[in-house]
């Protein structure tokens, strides 16, 4: 371990984490039929990893940009997500995880959909390399974002300045001018928390009744069952009915 770098090992940490989730998902979930799927690179790999688990399931994607990975491994039974009402597994990662297992998500942008999938799902998991989970009662580390309706964008600046929670950042595109639209054809405000928050819940209703707010990446605890954390060697097993280290 001593000769690899910091990437490389986030990056066995985060293979540590999809082995075991792979195991787990064929040992827990094995009828699912229903699964929804999250997005970012730590599902990928999963996905990628595991997919034998995901054929012969329905899938629902939480964005474009896992539809796409979906149909390029050949998994091509993704469904449209309004048609969908209940989900029997939901999988995703994340970007910060408290002690408590309130997340912070978004960092890709695709968080309304994934949002939308895990509160309707039995059971949510959650797959992270260490660098995400921080243990700590309360979320700090990563800014919030924020989907907001485009007309309204100035307005919701202004509020959240006001509210004085954090500083509020149109997030900005880099293959196009202009600011990141999302796959709801939104705007994205990542709001960087000044002090760290220990009821996110709170502050995910108070940024939800700002007109031109649709969603934030504050993910609360009750939509969270289980947290895999990969480490550099082994995993981290967070979550309700779970065994804790292996
Ligand atoms: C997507 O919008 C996010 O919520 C991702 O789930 C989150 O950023 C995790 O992505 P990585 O697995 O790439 O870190």
């Amino acid at each position: 371990m001593l000769d690899m770098d910091a990437s490389s090992i986030i990056e066995q940490a985060k293979l540590n984490a999809c082995d075991y989730a792979c195991r787990h998902l064929y040992e827990k979930y094995g009828d699912a039929l229903v699964v929804g799927v999250g997005t970012g690179s730590t599902v990928k790999l999963l996905i990628t990893k595991c997919r034998d688990f995901f054929t012969e399931r329905i899938l629902v994607p939480s964005s474009h940009d896992t539809l796409l990975h979906l149909v390029s491994l050949g998994l091509n039974t993704a469904v449209d997500p309004a048609g969908v009402d209940d989900i029997d597994l939901y999988i995703d990662g994340a970007d910060e995880v408290s002690g408590k297992l309130d997340l912070v998500k978004g960092r890709g942008g695709a968080f309304l959909r994934e949002k939308s999938l895990a509160v309707r799902s039995r059971v949510r998991m959650y797959v992270v390399d260490y660098t995400k989970y921080t243990g700590l009662n309360h979320i700090y580390v990563k800014p919030i974002p924020i989907e907001v309706v485009p007309v309204s964008v100035k307005y919701v600046i202004r509020k959240l300045q006001e509210l004085g929670y954090g500083e509020p950042l149109l997030r900005m595109g880099t293959g196009k001018d202009g600011p990141v639209v999302s796959d709801n054809g939104n705007f994205i405000v990542d709001y960087r928390l000044l002090k760290p928050v220990e009821d996110p819940l709170s502050l995910h209703n108070t940024l939800k009744l700002v007109h031109g707010v649709i969603e934030t990446g504050i993910f609360p605890s009750n939509l969270v069952d289980i947290v895999v954390v990969g480490e550099p060697a082994g995993v981290r097993v967070l979550g309700k009915n779970t065994g804790g280290r292996e």
